[in-house]
């Protein structure tokens, strides 16, 4: 049964003061809780009784105002509690039991190696006690832990710990009180035998912040990475948006069993291991970046998500959208804003398009769901991200800064709306979002059909832009939206002064070489006068709107882009564009049975660009690599992962074939002898290094050969470690063995490495793949409870591996149909986002339709289907 936005109303009774008292033990774990209720003033339903969330709970007792009720004063269902008659203002006792150690769902308050730790967001904290879990009830929390001194020595909460004592019994008594009022959801506890990296932060008004990161002993030796990187954070969101850290404590926890990356709790940041541990032996370089980001994430949800929440959860994107686009943000100032603006957008073009191209696709404000849990999607985070990323680009930074302003002003200690955000940025700027708010509520990726014209004889080029947004499902004849289409004309020497006639546009570049185009209507023309020779397009900018753009270019056309544009995303876009051109000529050839030969201008460009000294190393890393799998199952239709994943092999062999020497002379010139470091400088050396490195293994020299194997017995950083035994599992079957089983046994101590040797495995395009799989998953090191194994193993080769996952028998659908049903009631979470990759059917050819379609139909059929998977399972068949 599915949950409209538009039957939200206000909550019927407010919680002005939350205790809670836990009582941790090794069988069960008792919750005592008083809670201050009044009934809800802006409420009109003055005589309701009183309707508490809460599941899978054991009721102990329960008291109004002191008196013990009967049973036949309330009643419990699944999952609520009801009491008829309750006063206006009182005071509720409640004392429930719940099993820790029995909660696999990683939901609620569970067990992790060994520690007590909760997940609240979005509707986990009912799992703990009977409360109002809504974001829209924020109430004053007090939390008393009682734990066993020796097993639990660490015992943590929101806020600031008021009171510590040990008991007689051998246990210990901790009180910490928040005094900011909060929802549930960002609720937190931690019980177990931890250690603390510590640090301090100056905040700019002078408040002396204490910084703990905790984790086990064995990891105390990395955490520096963590802590610079909040460090930075916090710096950062001073400067750049004016928001200061609130309380003399911020602590960091991490935890091996996580559902997500990680939790932004008032002032007790809960994290997956893999998102703060990082050193250099153990840690590739993305590994580095992603523990800067996820830190820099949960720190920025202080004020976007915690001192500002959201109003109810079709609301999501108001926190992880601005939080996401923050953090982007931050990620580019701290290294290179291209590499970080092309990572972004692959992402983007590839998962995200394709969710708004199937059966889940929602709005980034969405109508209604099922399981909100289902909801921390792709759209939700990086097309939201996209969203806030264009009011920046439509307002420019200082009045999208008065707009952050005024919204954190207006609103702080609220639970509002993502139209409250737009308001403030409407209200701080003059600017009219009146059609700019279609993003929120509509589904679906737009198309611009772009053409030019050029009259020599006037001078003038035009632009003809159309657009539409395709039917998803519920929603069809979608009106135009608001797209800033930023853009800019090249000419021989250089860029060219752009004169705009009649239309008005906005955030011009000082030298008048590049505009925002305000693109509203289906079909528009855009005219520039006083060019004196044809110019090229530069189109969509840094990817100003999350949309697929089509503009006929010429090759010649395409390579001055990828030679010549001043705009880093467009240069390696116009190298993306060539690639699936190329690829398109490979198909079709093969297809006749022909054998494609690649076009000299393509590796020529390519090989243009790796004699120039001067390009950032990482840009052009990422200009070599051939459009991803992923994103070419965007492109082409229907999908013919084999077509495609044999074409672009072939590819990649003729050009390692024609660009030899260079890529040999680069991957020389890229050895290091620094000591490792994560910035900006060195990670595009190695990104560099190993992208020829992997075109060089592919002539199948011995000598090169030998070089990898150096590398991968040498290097003293992971990254170069696993790039090496990457390359070496791909392209040397003699070396392959060896090298797997040389990488176990020096890791086999560090679960977030052995993730990574389970992920090389997965994603090996070799067949018999899927065998190797389920035999890895009777590997002692495998663990289906822990979701970083199942990512590592089962998800990587479902989603990093078309070729084996979508073998021609549909032995990789029933794999998977086997593990989502495995799961299904021991974690529903990891089951249903697991589930995604058979819910896509419908871009495959027919013969794989009917595999994916009949193992969805099995899945259906199964009893006790949790609601995250019945959810997509549902949606997916019916579609
Ligand atoms: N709010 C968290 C973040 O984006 C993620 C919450 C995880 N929620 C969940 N249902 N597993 O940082
Ligand atoms: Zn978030």
């Amino acid at each position: 049964s599915a949950i409209f936005l538009k039957d939200y109303s206000v909550p019927a009774f407010l919680i002005d003061a939350t205790e809670l008292r836990f009582e941790l033990g090794e069988e069960a774990t008792t919750v005592h809780s008083c809670l201050t209720l009044r009934r809800n003033p802006a409420s009109d339903n003055a005589t309701a009784g009183l309707t508490l969330h809460g599941a899978e709970l054991e009721l102990l007792s329960l008291a109004i105002d002191g008196n013990t009720l009967s049973e036949s004063q309330w009643s419990v269902s699944e999952e609520t509690l009801c009491i008829a008659e309750v006063p206006d203002q009182f005071e509720l006792r409640c004392s429930t039991r719940i099993y820790p150690q029995k909660n696999t769902s990683l939901e609620g308050l569970y067990k992790s190696s060994g520690m007590f730790c909760t997940q609240c967001e979005a509707e986990g904290f009912r799992k703990i006690t009977y409360y109002l879990d809504r974001p829209d009830v924020m109430s004053v929390f007090t939390v008393e832990i009682l734990a066993d001194a020796n097993t639990y020595p660490v015992l943590l909460s929101n806020g600031n710990r008021t009171d510590v004592e040990t008991l007689e019994d051998g246990r210990t008594r901790v009180v910490w009180h928040d005094p900011f009022p909060k929802p549930a959801y960002l609720f937190a506890l931690v019980a177990g035998d931890l250690q603390a990296v510590e640090d301090t932060f100056t905040t700019c008004n002078g408040r002396v912040v204490e910084l703990k990161i905790y984790v086990e002993q064995k990891d105390l030796d990395k955490c520096e990475h963590a802590m610079l990187s909040l460090k930075n954070a916090m710096r950062w969101d001073e400067q750049v948006y004016g928001r200061e850290y609130d309380l003399d404590i911020f602590n960091i926890v991490a935890v091996d069993d996580f559902n997500m990356g990680a939790m932004e709790n008032k002032s007790l940041n809960i994290f997956n291991t893999s998102c703060v541990l990082a050193k250099p032996e153990t840690t590739t370089d993305a590994g580095f970046q992603r523990v800067e980001g996820v830190v820099a994430h949960e720190y920025f949800h202080n004020w976007s998500g915690n001192r500002v929440t959201c109003r109810d959860w079709f609301q999501l994107s108001l926190k992880e959208g601005f939080t996401v686009f923050r953090d982007a943000e931050f990620s580019a100032d701290m290294g290179s804003p291209t590499v970080k603006r092309v990572e972004d957008v692959s992402l983007l073009r590839s998962t995200q398009f394709a969710e708004d191209a199937g059966p889940m696709a929602h709005p980034v404000r969405p109508d209604s769901f099922i399981e909100i849990s289902n909801f921390y999607t792709v759209t939700i985070y990086e097309k939201g991200a996209e969203v806030v990323r264009m009011i920046h680009t439509l307002l420019g930074p200082e009045l999208f800064r008065k707009g952050s302003d005024l919204y954190f002003e207006r609103h702080d200690g609220q639970a509002v709306t993502c139209e409250d955000f737009v308001l403030a940025m409407e209200a701080a700027s003059g600017m009219d979002l009146s059609q700019f708010r279609r993003w929120y509520e509509l589904a679906g990726t737009p198309e611009l059909d772009v053409s030019g014209s050029y009259d020599a004889e006037q001078g003038r080029y035009t632009l003809t832009v159309k657009q539409h947004c395709p039917d998803t499902p519920g929603q069809t004849n979608k009106p135009p939206l608001h797209i800033p289409f930023s853009v800019a004309l090249l000419g021989e020497a250089g860029a060219l002064r752009l004169n705009l006639q009649g239309q008005e546009a906005d955030s011009e570049t000082a030298d008048n070489t590049e505009m925002v185009l305000h693109v509203t209507e289906a079909q528009q023309q855009f005219v520039f006068s006083e060019l004196p020779e044809e110019p090229v397009p530069s189109l969509l900018r840094g990817f100003s709107a999350p949309v697929k753009l089509h503009f006929p270019y010429r090759r010649d056309q395409l390579i001055a882009l990828i030679t010549r544009d001043t705009d880093g995303f467009c240069r390696w876009d116009a190298c993306q564009q060539l690639g699936i051109l190329e690829m398109t000529a490979a198909m079709e050839s093969a297809k006749a049975g022909a054998d494609y030969q690649l076009s000299a201008d393509f590796s020529g460009a390519l090989a243009q660009l790796l004699a120039d000294d001067s390009l950032d190393k990482a840009m052009l890393a990422m200009m070599l690599v051939l459009p991803s799998e992923a994103y070419l199952a965007e492109v082409f239709k229907p999908v013919d992962v084999h077509a495609i994943h044999h074409a672009r092999e072939r590819l990649r062999r003729q050009l390692a074939e024609a660009l030899r020497e260079p890529l040999l002379q680069t991957y020389e010139r890229c050895q290091d002898a620094q000591p490792y470091q994560a910035n900006a400088e060195q990670i595009a050396r190695r990104s560099l290094k190993n992208t020829s490195l992997a075109y060089l293994m592919l002539l199948g020299e011995e000598g090169i050969a030998q070089k990898a194997r150096e590398q991968f017995a040498e290097s003293q950083n992971m990254t170069d470690r696993l790039a090496a035994l990457t390359t070496l599992v791909n392209n040397e079957d003699s070396a392959k063995a060896e090298a797997l089983m040389s990488f176990y046994q020096d890791w086999q101590h560090e679960p977030l490495v052995i993730n990574q040797w389970f992920q090389v495995q997965a994603a090996s395009s070799a067949p018999g793949t899927l065998e190797k799989v389920k035999s890895l998953m009777n590997h002692p090191a495998f663990d289906i409870r822990n979701p970083n194994k199942v990512r590592a193993l089962i998800a990587t080769f479902c989603v990093q591996n078309a070729v084996n996952f979508h073998r021609e028998d549909g032995a990789g659908y029933a794999f998977l149909a086997d593990q989502v049903i495995a799961l299904n009631r021991s974690n529903p979470q990891i089951a249903s986002r697991l589930l995604q990759p058979l819910s896509k059917w419908r871009k495959y050819p027919e013969a794989a339709q009917q595999k994916m379609q009949a193992e969805l139909k099995r899945i259906l059929a199964e009893p006790d289907l949790s609601r995250d998977v019945y959810e997509v399972v549902s949606k997916s068949v019916s579609s």
